[in-house]
């Protein structure tokens, strides 16, 4: 007996010591072994239902609830991720099922679109990009993924990084605008933002580049529609951002919902097996936009159902966003042949990796007092405030009407726009409370004179207004020293779904415009959108125009604050304004043609009834300062190919007024193997001048700056390189650079 009691003891010690028995607690389980290996340790006691569960995501409500069959299915482990579905107290209901009840307890990953913050909101993305200050987008990336954090969130699906030059498309404006250097530099800046140094660490979230690819290019700019792209315009515009997403780090990437051409970008192998995975080495999983696989069938790419989750599949789309095909169709086809394992497990693998990596087997929940505090705190409130402020584009200032004086009697403030706090949010504003929004209105009260009166009128929306609306606002501010109208688009005017065929001002708006005019008082138009609009009759009619995008929670202040001249307007915009609709899509960066406009040449490419320039050129906008450009010099002046040559220019503030000016750099390549654009932006610095002051700018132009690609790569062609700097696109001073053969 003794000896009995004396052989189960030594089995227990043995049990406990013996490392093949510590195998029980499975490999998956141990924090300190690697992601990879953690992953293929869980990949290999899955079965296929439990696979396709896992590139599964599914939506929950708008409101941040699961619904009811989530549970169900997160206890079988037939779902990976939800979108929308946030807050503790839902998180964690689910997130138990997941982790407790399932077999294999892997944790699900919420996602949400947290775009341009999350419940403090910043300017939108366009007016973010109006900032030229990639540090500032990474600030309020960092600060939109710290508040999204502490609802539950672990994901967000941003940045968007397409190039959009074509402003009839609604979604420019969740972008940073036409040009891939600028857009390249903020892609970055807010993956970092949103990641951190470590995306596992509370307060981060892994970012999704988006939308893999092209689908900025839609035709005609109506959403959703094909894309017909060249390789050489893929690959020198419309990839650069999103390489530098990756380069950042960014932990997925979404695909598109376009047609590319001719194989929408959900089953476009080329795109994301060949080039994201093959050429890049991106390791992270991708995500199909909504329902984007199956709507392969629509597409004409997929015969039916099977057939467009095995074609997603193959292409290396590894999470379905809310149709369930993969689910539903991909055992059958599995079974069958025709799709094949390896393909499934490849998927599943980089799905569970990166779920390894984001920490969430070891800190899935939530915890709920972080809601309270971590939401819409002064510190963000003031970010915000910075971001709005350094996003206002001054487009005309005639006469100095700008910045309004401190003896102002009275002032009318005129337009439904000025007094609507949904409107200043924005099109993605995430949980975004309008009531934290401070409009113009608010802001202009707070921020006059104590003895200046402000009367409001709407006058008209853009899309309502009545004759008596009119009317009144046009009598209450035929009385006022000065006119603020506000005009532009409601939020929901642009983003998703929302392109337009027309690029003027919706609704009555110019009509009251042009109302107001007639009274004789001076009239300064402050501008909500989300794209560029037709504007040329307010150019010449209206003498101090102020673009305000959707400037976010702190918008109606910052501009205020700007008027009133507290703040100096310093963005220049990101995107070329159109003089008229017929010229779009316009951008600076075109190529030459062989017959380029001229006045005395009918043969030449322009049209016979509009000039062929913008309105506004990109990078341009004005500032209540005026600076100057001087000693641009390029040093060495000739270098070999793989050289690098320094950029020096002074930018001199020649105003009595300190303010920002941000200096820009652009190149063009004269001949190459294949044309180049006029002019390409190559480095930009947003500098603070006081009065009278001059900052010697410093630049590099390397292999980096000066090559593209052609051919079969990427690479910096002997010549001559003409070099600009200049406070936009156009004009400026010129130097040379040669490249050596
Ligand atoms: C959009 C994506 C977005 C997704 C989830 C889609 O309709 O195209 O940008 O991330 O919805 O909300």
């Amino acid at each position: 007996m003794k000896n009995l009691k004396a052989a189960i003891l030594a089995a227990i010690i043995f049990y406990c010591a013996c490392p093949r028995a510590a195998a029980q607690a499975p490999l998956y389980k141990d924090p300190k072994a690697s992601p990879a290996e953690r992953a293929a340790d869980l990949l290999g006691r899955m079965t296929a239902e439990e696979k396709f569960g896992q590139l599964q995501q599914l939506d929950g409500l708008w409101e941040g609830d699961y619904r009811k069959e989530h549970l169900e299915l997160a206890r079988e482990g037939r779902l990976g991720s939800t979108l929308n579905v946030r807050f503790a107290a839902n998180v964690n209901i689910l997130q138990k099922e997941a982790v407790e009840h399932s077999r294999l307890g892997i944790p699900l990953l919420f996602a949400f679109d947290v775009i341009h913050g999350y419940r403090t909101i910043f300017p939108v993305p366009l007016g973010e990009s109006a900032q030229w200050d990639p540090e500032l987008a990474g600030k309020a990336a960092s600060a939109a993924a710290e508040e999204a954090y502490s609802v539950g969130l672990k994901w967000t699906f941003a940045p968007m990084v397409d190039i959009a030059r074509d402003p009839r498309w609604g979604r420019i404006v969740e972008g940073s605008g036409e040009d891939p250097y600028l857009g390249s530099r903020l892609a970055a800046a807010r993956v970092r933002g949103f990641q951190g140094a470590d995306f596992s660490a509370p307060g981060k979230l892994l970012a999704c580049a988006k939308h893999w690819v092209g689908y900025g290019a839609a035709e005609a700019g109506r959403d959703y529609n094909s894309t017909n792209i060249s390789r050489s315009a893929l690959r020198n515009v419309y990839f650069p951002p999103f390489k530098a997403a990756l380069d950042a780090g960014a932990a997925t990437f979404m695909s598109a919902f376009n047609d590319l051409n001719g194989v929408p970008s959900t089953a476009n192998k080329a795109a994301i097996a060949g080039t994201l995975r093959g050429d890049w080495g991106f390791k992270g999983f991708v995500v199909s936009d909504y329902t984007s696989v199956k709507e392969l069938i629509a597409h004409g790419l997929a015969a039916d159902e099977e057939d467009a989750a095995v074609k997603a599949l193959s292409a290396g789309v590894d999470m379905e966003m809310v149709s369930t095909l993969y689910r539903d169709k991909g055992p059958a086809a599995l079974s069958a042949g025709r799709l094949s394992l390896p393909v499934l497990d490849a998927s599943v693998l980089r799905v569970l990796e990166m779920k390894f990596r984001a920490g969430i087997f070891e800190k899935p929940y939530i915890d709920p007092a972080l809601e309270t505090k971590k939401l819409l705190t002064p510190k963000t409130r003031k970010l915000a405030l910075e971001a709005a402020l350094k996003s206002l584009v001054l487009l005309r200032n005639t006469g100095g009407l700008l910045p309004l004086g401190p003896g102002l009697k009275k002032i009318a403030v005129v337009g439904a726009l000025a007094d609507s706090k949904t409107d200043m949010l924005g099109s993605w504003s995430a949980d975004g409370k309008p009531a934290d929004a401070v409009t113009l209105l608010e802001g202009v009260r707070e921020t006059v004179s104590p003895g200046t009166e402000v009367v409001y009128s709407s006058g008209c929306s853009p899309s309502a207004g009545t004759d008596e609306e009119l009317a009144k606002a046009v009598a209450a501010a035929s009385e006022a020293d000065v006119i603020i109208a506000a005009v532009g688009e409601e939020a929901s005017m642009s983003g998703e779904a929302s392109s337009r065929a027309f690029l003027s001002l919706p609704g009555r708006q110019l009509e009251l415009l042009e109302r107001l005019k007639k009274t004789g008082r001076p009239v300064v138009a402050v501008l909500f959108n989300g794209r560029p609009l037709e504007l040329s009759w307010l150019d010449a009619n209206i003498p101090a125009i102020l673009e305000a995008w959707y400037p976010g929670t702190e918008g109606g202040r910052a501009v205020a604050q700007t008027l009133f001249g507290r703040s100096n307007p310093g963005g220049k915009l990101p995107v070329t304004f159109p003089l008229t609709l017929g010229q779009v899509p316009i951008y600076y960066a075109h190529r030459s043609t062989g017959r380029p406009p001229s006045a005395a040449e009918k043969y030449s490419s322009k049209y016979t009834d509009s000039p062929v320039e913008p309105l506004y050129p990109f990078g341009y906008g004005l500032s209540y300062s005026s600076f100057t450009y001087s000693g641009l010099s390029v040093t060495p002046a000739k270098i070999k190919a793989d050289g690098k040559a320094i950029v020096k220019v002074a930018v001199t503030n020649s105003s009595s007024r300190s303010g920002d000016e941000i200096a820009q750099l652009y190149i063009r390549d004269a001949a190459g193997s294949e044309t180049r654009p006029v002019r390409e932006l190559k480095g930009f610095k947003r500098v603070t001048l006081s009065p009278g002051e001059t900052k010697t700018l410093e630049f590099e132009l390397g292999p980096a700056e000066l090559g593209y690609y052609y051919e079969d790569g990427f690479a910096v062609e002997p010549g001559l390189f003409g070099v600009y700097a200049s406070g936009s696109s156009e004009g400026g001073l010129e130097a040379r650079l040669e490249v050596m053969p």
